[in-house]
């Protein structure tokens, strides 16, 4: 009896560990261990992909101090990482309809998010959320930059748009900084802080505001356009 209760254990055990070996999940990365690598496969056109576009949407649009951040926390909502998002955003994976992240989105007066004067989403920046919860809300993240792209239309303003105009442009002016124009871009770039801020460097307000750093992939181009001469190119 004794010896079957062993034989069973042992057989137990040994199931066990062929199932966790054999099992190729993806193994979930953190938001700061895909903001440094920039993500490990290459982009699909048909994915959202949550680290490339939806956490840098939410966080320059929704996690700002006031707001969603860790701090305020509004109505218990914090949008500042993947498991913030999934644990208080409302969001419902494969359903978007039924999601309050993006219900809110459509909503009008001052249910709606990002509540007025802020401008609502466009329909490009609906869609990302959409998307993204209908292919069923994953932490996935694909590696999207090149350093030998470090031209202002094709590395500078995508940054740009992407990581900082939430919380810099006309009508949100974090620091009275916007970074919505070429010619703003220019002027930041010139004093040192566009440099400091996304580096991190001692004596800048270290930026995106509430998120992790950009990747290294990214700072390089912002750093190579500013060495070439900050063209409107
Ligand atoms: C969540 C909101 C938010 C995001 C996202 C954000 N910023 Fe900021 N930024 C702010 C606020 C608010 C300030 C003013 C901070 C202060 O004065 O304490 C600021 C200040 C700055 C400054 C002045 C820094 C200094 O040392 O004087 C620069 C430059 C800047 N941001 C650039 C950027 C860039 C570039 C990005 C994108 C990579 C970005 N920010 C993303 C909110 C944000």
């Amino acid at each position: 009896m004794k010896h079957k209760t062993s034989l069973l254990l042992a057989g137990m055990v040994l199931f066990f560990v062929w199932a966790v070996s054999s099992c190729k999940h993806e193994i979930p990365l953190t938001d700061a261990q895909t903001a440094i690598i920039g993500g490990t496969q290459t982009c699909s056109t048909d994915t959202v992909y949550f680290q490339n576009k939806v956490l840098p949407l939410l966080n320059s649009s929704c996690a700002m101090s006031g707001c969603h951040d860790a701090i305020t926390r509004e109505d218990g909502v914090e949008l500042t990482s993947y498991a913030k998002i999934i644990s208080t955003g409302g969001v419902r994976a494969g359903n978007p309809a039924g999601s309050d992240l993006y219900k809110v989105l459509n909503k009008s007066g001052s249910d709606r998010m990002p509540p007025p004067p802020a401008a609502a989403f466009t329909q490009a920046q609906k869609d990302i959320v959409y998307k993204w919860i209908l292919q069923g809300a994953k932490n996935n993240a694909c590696n999207d930059c090149d350093t030998a792209v470090f031209t202002y239309s094709g590395a500078v303003a995508p940054v740009m748009t992407t990581y900082c105009k939430g919380c810099h442009n006309p009508s949100s002016l974090g620091g009275g900084i916007d970074v919505s124009t070429y010619a703003s871009v220019k002027t930041i770039a010139a004093n040192g802080k566009l440099m400091g801020s996304i580096n991190h460097t001692a004596g800048y307000i270290a930026m995106p505001q509430g998120s992790s750093k950009l990747s290294d992939c990214r700072i390089q181009q912002v750093q190579k356009w500013i060495l070439s001469g900050t063209l409107n190119n």
